[in-house]
């Protein structure tokens, strides 16, 4: 590292030569406001000139995020010509932004209002014609408001980052630039696999997940029984909504909120995950022991089966046929609690909270109804269970610690507790194989990274009575496509690995809250590096509390395969809880 010499307001400083300005000046203990710069470098497009400061050495005022400081370089941040600068860029993106904020769901969280207070935009400052505009929302997942974008490029960064693909970009020039899915075609004409990374970096309301709060609500006049299923990364990350530290799990807090808001059964996914498990380890241990399609791939991301699907058409028998937790779960409430309680399979709601946008794609695919019924009929997010909590007049911080519905699913062990987090589904599923090769319990799979490979990549051998299982977990698509390509070349050498569609797994899906800096000041500096390391910790912390730690001896889940389901992967479970897949491809250019 090569350090330098520089200014700021006068007061000299020795920084690291490879900074931006902007980074120095924070380094140093100033805030320059910014907009279109994200995550260290991740988007630097230097496009919203809201970062605009003075420096000696260069003409005129410079984007601080893209101008690298040098030796001897004097910055001036709060000139009257830096501030009326910054100040004007911010109302110049006012002015052609649809600025219904009462009615944005961003407000609360859009830093483009933060920005405007801290620069001290004027309203109206500038007048004129808006470019055309239109809303995107024919996707499940997500909703694209062309009115509110200020043309960042966060989105496109992200999307690229997290999984190699471009299915953003910007399209038209001048005046009637829109960034958009390829030919102003909508998401739901386009290879977008609807994970919402780029929802979660979008600084303003023009990137939104696909709210079904309204189907939940009308739900809950209906008179029907409406019950609710949370994930498990759900309690990782919901307290951030509400001032926790990143990592405070807010299980009984979130369970006493779900109560108030009216559902009539709270229930966990992990229970649901503790019955995958039961599936997916019997189908993994067939496919070992009768030779079926190996190396066998998990199917609990919806993400990742939407990018399989439009990409890899021709592995899909690799894929496990198990329904994902929340699906299974949504099937055995329409059927076995259903008849435990007497209630009619069509008088019933099933809401998840999930922390993933394409579960509320998935939860629509047709492959997943069962005797006419969707297994589940509403999927929200995170962020909406906050926003469903923030306006019930609920004071969240103030509720006891409840717990879980213990009727026929209330059990749950630490095995369905890790799905949340990338491994966590092998190492789940590999506790439960190798009690069932051995008789003995497994409680820690050790991971290591893959030297050779990209990042993201992890591998281990797990040796079973004399037979060596070598496994692999990838998360992001980037990462997934090289395990992907090796098996197309035929050059794989695992016999099962773990895919998730979003970086890091569910912890970090795209309905979890966002994680802004401008708006965590109690946070570390570093907090975009290291927030999915904490959340992470809240789940493996719970999976240490647990008496029980392998699906198989979950007691709920052995009366259930005693009383309804039989044996694992038997006919009724088959059709219950396993779907199929296709490969998709054409589009039909649904322009908008
Ligand atoms: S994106 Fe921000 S500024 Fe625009 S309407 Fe929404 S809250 Fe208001
Ligand atoms: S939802 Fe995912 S795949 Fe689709 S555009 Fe956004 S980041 Fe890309
Ligand atoms: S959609 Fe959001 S993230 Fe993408 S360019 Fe527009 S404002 Fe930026
Ligand atoms: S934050 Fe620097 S130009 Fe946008």
């Amino acid at each position: 590292m090569s350090l330098v010499n520089i200014k700021i307001e006068g007061v000299p400083y020795q920084v690291d030569g490879s900074l931006t300005v902007l980074e120095a000046a924070k380094a140093c203990g100033y805030e320059i406001p910014s907009l279109c710069a994200f995550n260290h470098g991740e988007c630097n497009q230097g496009s919203c000139r809201v970062c605009l400061v003075e420096a000696t050495g260069a003409r005129g005022l410079i984007a601080s995020c893209v101008y690298p400081v040098n030796e001897g370089m004097e910055i001036r941040i709060s000139s009257p010509k830096a501030v009326e600068a910054r100040r004007r860029s911010v109302e110049l993106l006012l002015s052609n932004h649809n600025q219904n904020c009462q009615q944005c769901d961003k407000n609360g969280k859009c830093e483009l209002l933060h920005v405007a207070q801290l620069v001290g935009a004027r309203e109206g400052a500038f007048a004129g014609v808006h470019s055309e505009t239109y809303i995107d929302e024919l996707a499940p997942g997500l909703v694209r408001d062309t009115s509110k974008c200020i043309l960042c490029g966060r989105c496109i960064a992200r999307c690229s980052n997290a999984h190699g693909l471009g299915i953003l970009g910007f399209e038209n020039r001048g005046f009637k630039t829109i960034v958009s899915p390829a030919e102003n075609r909508s998401f739901a004409d386009s290879p977008c696999i609807q994970c919402g990374q780029c929802v979660n970096v979008c600084p303003t309301g023009a990137l939104m997940e696909h709210s079904e709060i309204y189907k939940v609500d009308a739900a809950l006049k209906s008179g029907k029984h409406v019950i609710v299923q949370a994930a498990p990364a759900v309690r990782a990350a919901l307290g951030e909504e509400f001032g926790y530290p990143i990592g405070t799990p807010v299980t009984g807090k979130m369970i006493a909120a779900m109560r108030r808001l009216g559902f009539e059964r709270v229930y966990d996914v992990n229970f649901g995950a503790d019955l995958t498990i039961m599936e997916e380890g019997t189908e993994l241990l067939h496919r070992l022991t009768e030779g079926g399609v190996l190396p066998m791939i998990t199917s609990c991301s919806p993400g990742w089966i939407n990018y399989a699907e439009y990409n890899y058409g021709d592995l899909l028998p690799h894929l496990s046929s198990c329904k994902s937790p929340h699906q299974m779960q949504g099937a055995i409430i329409k059927s076995y609690w259903a008849q435990q309680h007497g209630v009619d399979p069509k008088d019933i709601f099933v809401v998840s909270v999930m922390p993933c946008v394409a579960k509320k794609f998935e939860r629509q695919r047709e492959q997943e109804i069962v005797d006419g019924l969707y297994d589940v009929d509403a999927v929200i997010t995170t962020r909406e269970l906050a926003r469903m909590i923030r306006r019930s007049g609920i004071i969240f911080n103030r509720l006891p610690d409840e717990d879980w519905d213990q009727d026929i699913m209330g059990d749950y062990t630490g095995a369905g507790v890790i799905f949340g987090v990338t491994g966590g589904v092998m190492e789940a599923a590999l506790r439960t194989v190798y009690y069932k090769l051995t008789g003995k319990e497994y409680d820690k799979v050790e991971f290591t990274a893959v030297r050779g490979h990209e990042a993201g990549i992890r591998e281990a051998s797990i040796d079973i009575n004399g037979t060596v299982v070598n496994v692999a977990i990838a998360s992001g698509m980037k990462s997934a496509k090289v395990l992907l390509d090796d098996i197309r070349a035929g050059k794989s050498k695992y016999q099962f690995i773990e895919i998730m569609g979003c970086p890091g797994g569910c912890i970090n899906g795209g309905g979890q809250p966002y994680v802004r800096p401008c708006f965590l000041p109690n946070e570390d500096d570093n907090i975009l590096d290291t927030y999915k390391e904490k959340r992470a910790k809240a789940l493996y912390s719970e999976d240490e509390r647990q008496v029980i730690r392998q699906s198989h001896n979950n007691p709920q889940i052995i009366e259930l395969y005693d009383k309804f389901l039989g044996e694992p992967n038997s006919h009724k479970a088959h059709h219950l809880l396993h779907t199929s897949y296709a490969a998709r491809e054409g589009f039909n250019v649904i322009k908008k």
